[in-house]
């Protein structure tokens, strides 16, 4: 498939990694015109928003045809779980168009834990211990935790939206939780199968990638601070900031990610015939210098997004034009050797419950930052606040001082009524 010179462009997604996106595909020599489904109040800055949902395929399929759509780029695992790219090859008037992201069968590979797992296990690639139970094995579930050394790593196997992961210190509360999550049904149909995982420690990194299905074009590791609170303190979030590259992410370790982790993945990804055409989000974690796998995701991270693509130079539309013709080796892909930072404004109360529709002001009062929107919307042309990460204010500078001097030089000038955000994002990676 190819794409033509000047592409239209449907994005799907409403957050912050959308809302890059958006705009490095703004950017583009080749856009003509970028919609958003449903985008938010920064995507509208770069494109039109239509108010379309991800999920709804038959209607993304009509809005494609009827605006002369050349190229569908999928945000967020949702719809690739449920099978949008599968609805487009199997649609006639579709099947043409085309679409980043992976089809149902390969997109298994974040939707269900146990696929993944297994997936690794056919194909060496380094991971954790596991063990899957379902309602017919609780028994030898539990025999199996018994085996394993505190703490113990329970996962629902499917799409949990970021809460399906339990590590829990004590042997008889993980036993409990494991009935809780399959019998109790705690994850709903989610936990009807559950993955349990030794526990692996070492710092945790994401490795992003692209791949039309037999190639791939390694873009960027990042490391993302999942805690709300500085010192990696509190609950978990989606993720309230972000760094890329990574110093100790040299060039030995980066060495082996390809060698025992990317390479072997593609590779089983072609030998599965597994169509992939899109990104793989290589969660990992350095066990003293030995890569391993904690999980893969389906499409890119947030807001591990918003600093990887402000290192990207070239034209994202080349690095699409690979993916979708099944040329990525023969396209450049260049990323700064600069070091971009990401600091997420958080709601009050996030990720707990948290207002929404607050005014955010100041703005338009940054310099030298990109300000990408989360949660934001536009109400009467005000920008409020519609989400728990609201915002994600990045820079790009020669080293990790000087981003976090940038970003957090103008944080202070955006203000909405009970903003919270982390003050050490980088600090621990000098
Ligand atoms: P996941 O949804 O699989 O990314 O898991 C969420 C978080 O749980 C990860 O980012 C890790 O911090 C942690 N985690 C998952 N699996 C393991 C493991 N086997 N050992 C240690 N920590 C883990
Ligand atoms: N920041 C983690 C994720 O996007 O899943």
């Amino acid at each position: 498939m190819r794409i033509p010179d000047k592409v239209n462009v449907l994005l799907l997604g409403n957050g912050g990694r959308e809302c890059a996106f958006a705009y490095a595909i703004s950017k583009s020599t080749r856009l003509n015109k970028l919609f958003i489904a449903p985008g938010n109040a920064g995507t509208a800055k770069y494109g039109e928003n239509v108010n379309i949902s991800p999920v709804d395929f038959p209607f993304i399929g009509q809005f494609v045809c009827s605006n002369n759509i050349n190229l569908v780029v999928v945000g967020p695992e949702d719809p690739l779980v449920k099978g949008i790219v599968d609805f487009f090859a199997e649609d006639d008037n579709l099947k043409c168009v085309p679409i980043i992201g992976p089809s149902k069968a390969a997109a298994a590979l974040e939707g269900s834990k146990d696929f993944a797992k297994e997936f690794m296990i056919r194909n060496n690639v380094p991971t954790a211990k596991y063990f899957t139970v379902s309602e017919n094995n609780i028994e030898e579930g539990k025999r199996f935790l018994s085996t394993l050394n505190a703490p113990f790593v329970l996962k629902a196997d499917g799409l949990a939206a970021g809460k399906g992961v339990l590590i829990i210190n004590d042997l008889q509360e993980a036993i409990t939780e494991l009935e809780n999550m399959i019998i109790g049904k705690k994850f709903g149909t989610s936990s009807a199968k559950v993955v349990i995982e030794e526990f692996l420690s070492g710092i945790e990194l994401s490795v992003f990638v692209a791949t039309d299905g037999l190639h791939y074009k390694i873009l960027a590791p990042a490391k993302d601070y999942k805690r709300i609170n500085d010192a990696d303190q509190g609950p978990n979030t989606g993720g309230m900031g972000s760094v890329s590259p990574v110093p100790f992410a040299d060039k030995v370790f980066m060495d082996k990610v390809e060698n025992t982790i990317i390479k072997p993945t593609v590779e089983g990804i072609a030998k599965e015939n597994l169509d992939y055409k899109g990104f793989i989000f290589f969660g990992l974690i350095n066990c003293a210098g030995e890569p391993k796998v904690i999980e893969y995701n389906v499409r890119m991270g947030d807001p591990e997004t918003q600093s990887v693509l402000a290192r990207l130079d070239s034209d994202i539309m080349d690095l699409f034009e690979g993916i979708v013709s099944k040329k990525l080796d023969k396209v450049n892909v260049v990323f700064s050797e600069n070091t971009a930072l990401t600091v997420v404004l958080a709601s009050e109360g996030y990720p707990g419950s948290y207002p929404k529709g607050r005014v955010i002001t100041g703005l338009d009062e940054t310099e030298n930052v990109i300000v990408y929107h989360s949660g934001t919307k536009l109400d009467k042309g005000v920008v409020v606040t519609s989400g728990g990460r609201v915002l994600a204010v990045t820079a790009l500078a020669n080293d990790i001082d000087s981003a976090r001097a940038e970003v957090y030089g103008q944080i202070d000038k955006i203000k909405f009524e009970g903003v919270q955000f982390r003050h050490d994002i980088g600090l621990d990676l000098k």
